[in-house]
């Protein structure tokens, strides 16, 4: 496997962390390149189960090199938590995590803003993950923002965030929210910052050190195409470039070095959060949700539910040049009868096959059908094409056909072993 970019093609939750995980067998490092601790990646090994937020799920499998890069915000007392937690289930994580001096860290008055903003929003509320994303982006932008650099440098770190404190406590008394104490913010930090030190690196010179000596990487994304700051159903999206040139932002790693991108989608379509979701359907969540799925590996929320949107999957393909796909959860579809796929969208008297960029229209959209039937069998212990029922197959070709890429991998369940490779 050469260089590897890997997207969620729909609202993200794609099941991305075990294809990631499936793939990482093949790439020697693996590199986060957005988004924070709003993400939530589960993978199962064996029996155990383990979600990680920030760092690349590669840290599960040995001798591979995980790298969270610079297009990355860090919560440190967050991902403090998150490596304490991993070495807690015995996973080996020193010497293989660097971390980017130039990613921008996350603070409580990101949360706070965060929270209280959503509050004002009143039913406009975007549906945060209330992990502060949105306002340490803002910083970021803002040129407000305190990097992990600054963050080990103990004169520069007291000085900005007193400023950036003192600031932030009149807006948030403006928000009506809580003040924040400079001396705890900063100790707890401080903290955290020594903690992740020698984790600290210059990622972007050592990823292309390691690339010239023909390293194989794996760039794996967050959230999805649809949460996109600039691609997706804005202002109802995440505050990053989840879609693939994200992960060259995000890396340093320039386009020309990147050989192909994976896209993965489920079989049907879920979403968390307000916005859209044209194929939005009451049968198919009670249906997921009565088996226990479709819960939030973050926040635990309950997914929203719906069809499979190939007018949606067709953009993703479209925008993040997406090669290959890899769909997830077929088996969720395994008792219905009958299967629908959106393939287009009608608002009044207009119809759309591509998603309209006016927020109002596309919330006013109604999805066009078509239908496949369904198989009536489990499906969870296939593992190979053949070994999947015929319909199974024709669904799995015709979603692949209609988002306009080859179909390469099908997931079956959570385990490593129920993958289809193609
Ligand atoms: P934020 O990223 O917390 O600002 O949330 C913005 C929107 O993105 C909300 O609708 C969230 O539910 C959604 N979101 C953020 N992270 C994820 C994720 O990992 N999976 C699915 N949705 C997400």
């Amino acid at each position: 496997m050469p260089n590897t970019i890997l997207v969620g093609a729909q609202w993200g939750d794609e099941g991305k962390g075990k294809i990631i995980d499936v793939l990482t067998e093949d790439a020697d490092i693996v590199v986060r390149t957005q988004g924070g601790n709003n993400a939530g990646h589960t993978v199962f090994v064996g029996k155990q189960k383990y979600v990680v937020h920030l760092i690349p799920s590669g840290i599960l499998r040995k001798g591979k090199l995980c790298v969270i890069g610079n297009g990355v915000v860090i919560d440190p007392i967050g991902l403090v938590r998150e490596i304490e937690g991993l070495k807690a289930l015995r996973v080996k994580v020193d010497g293989g995590l660097l971390i980017s001096e130039t990613a921008h860290v996350v603070l409580p008055y990101h949360r706070e803003l965060d929270t209280q903003r959503e509050i004002l929003k009143g039913k406009n509320r975007i549906g945060t993950t209330k992990r502060g994303i949105g306002p340490a982006y803002s910083d970021k932008a803002a040129r407000t923002g305190l990097r992990v650099i600054d963050l080990l440098n103990e004169t520069r770190f007291e000085q900005v965030l007193r400023k950036r404190i003192k600031e932030n406590n009149e807006i948030l008394k403006a928000l009506g929210g809580k003040t924040l104490s400079f001396k705890k913010v900063h100790e707890t930090n401080r903290e955290a910052g020594d903690y992740l030190r020698p984790y600290v690196a210059n990622t972007v010179v050592r990823l292309h050190e390691a690339s010239r000596k023909g390293a194989r990487i794996l760039f794996e994304g967050a959230q999805g195409t649809f949460l996109d700051i600039d691609h997706g159903t804005y202002p109802y999206v995440t505050s990053s470039n989840t879609t693939s040139g994200g992960a060259c932002t995000g890396s340093g790693m320039p386009p020309n070095r990147m050989d192909r991108v994976v896209g993965v989608m489920k079989a049907y379509t879920t979403r968390v959060g307000e916005g859209p979701l044209p194929t939005e359907d009451s049968d198919i969540a009670d249906l997921l949700h009565g088996m226990g799925r479709e819960f939030g590996a973050t926040t635990g929320r309950a997914r929203r539910c719906g069809w499979f949107d190939a007018v949606a999957t067709r953009h993703a393909s479209m925008v993040n040049g997406i090669d290959e796909f890899a769909v997830t959860n077929l088996d969720g579809l395994d008792t219905l009868e009958r299967i629908k796929v959106c393939v287009g969208y009608r608002s009044g008297s207009k119809q759309y096959d591509y998603i309209p960029n006016d927020i109002e229209v596309f919330s006013e959209c109604k999805p066009i059908y078509t239908e496949f039937p369904g198989w009536r069998v489990s499906t969870e212990g296939a593992r190979t094409w053949r070994q999947l029922p015929v319909n199974a197959r024709r669904y799995l070709k015709a979603i692949a056909d209609f988002a306009c890429a080859e179909l390469s991998i099908a997931s079956v369940g959570p385990a490593r072993e129920q993958t289809i490779m193609l």
